[in-house]
């Protein structure tokens, strides 16, 4: 059966690990979401890489999206906690009390951080009256993005959150598989593209790494879960979550591309399985898998830049 969208009435505090109430703001009405396209299409670049003009821009819609009142969806406390809502358990699966509704280690991991990144997208652009507003994604897959990327790492900034490793600042690597330390940034850099290499071509699990470990390598170890970025509740509460995912979505795209027999799966209880969330308009919409195949279904794109992996073999 499809994984049904949630019953956002039956949202529950109670029984989520972090006893952290996520539920976001009631609404009776659903809308079915249908993508309309402006002719624009939202361009994601390397977050190392961006101008100062974008990342005016950028800080300033965070800015205005963390200045929104904390019941408003659109919120950035609320948004942070739709990734808590999904996978702390606040949700039992409709149909199912029994189980709780979880995104991660399943084939819902892909299509649920799309569209989740694409609502927030939408969001910011429209905070600040830009349509074709991009996020920026993290190029952990190149040598050049294996570190924390400095537009995050300003304190006076909208994009900084306190709660990181201080030992993993830039210039320091990052390491992929939270292994022993490598002897030397280049080796560390080596190990991540055998990694990559891995993973992309060998059929790894992209969820088990690198985006597990990238979330705890960022996660700050002297809090008790390695919050923020260390733990589902709390990751999305930092701004560098949106960037990382934004890389692991591009990863989805970029594998499609590398081989005519790396395909989506075409179960349809897959593709009926539908998630809820609020538009930039603050209206609640139900997505439907079928709807995010392709990040142009959504008028969005990643700017194509080196896969220096490819040639890696481990
Ligand atoms: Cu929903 Cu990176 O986790």
């Amino acid at each position: 059966l499809p994984i049904q969208a949630p019953n956002l009435s039956e949202c529950q505090t109670a029984g989520t690990s972090s006893g952290n109430n996520c539920c976001p703001p009631y609404s009776a009405t659903i809308l079915d979401y249908k993508f309309t396209p402006t002719g624009k299409l939202r361009v994601r670049r390397p977050a190392h890489k961006v101008d100062e003009a974008y990342l005016a821009k950028y800080k300033k819609a965070v800015e205005l999206m963390k200045a929104l009142p904390a019941d408003d969806p659109r919120s950035f406390a609320q948004q942070a906690n739709v990734h808590c809502a999904y996978c702390d358990g606040a949700y039992d699966q409709v149909g199912f009390p029994d189980l709780e509704l979880q995104v991660h280690n399943s084939w819902l991991f892909f299509p649920f951080h799309r569209f989740y990144l694409h609502f927030h997208e939408r969001i910011l652009g429209k905070l600040i009256g830009d349509d074709s507003f991009a996020l920026p994604f993290w190029n952990w897959d190149a040598p050049a993005g294996m570190t924390i990327p400095q537009i995050f790492t300003d304190p006076s900034s909208s994009l900084y959150d306190p709660l990181r490793d201080p030992a993993h600042q830039p210039p320091e690597v990052l390491d992929m598989d939270l292994g022993d330390a490598a002897p030397t940034p280049q080796r560390q850099i080596d190990l991540n593209l055998s990694i990559m290499y891995r993973q992309m071509r060998r059929g790894g699990s992209m969820e088990n790494s690198p985006h597990g470990p990238v979330h705890v390598w960022v996660g700050d170890p002297r809090q008790p879960n390695g919050e923020n970025m260390g733990i589902f509740y709390s990751a999305g509460r930092d701004p560098i979550f949106y960037s990382h995912h934004a890389n692991v979505d591009r990863m989805w795209q970029v594998w499609k591309k590398l081989n005519p027999r790396n395909v989506d799966f075409t179960d349809q209880d897959w593709l009926d399985s539908s998630f809820l969330f609020y538009d930039e308009d603050a209206r609640l919409v139900r997505v439907k898998v079928r709807d995010c195949l392709d990040p142009e279904m959504l008028g969005f794109t990643y700017q194509k830049v080196d896969l220096p992996w490819l040639s890696k073999r481990a």
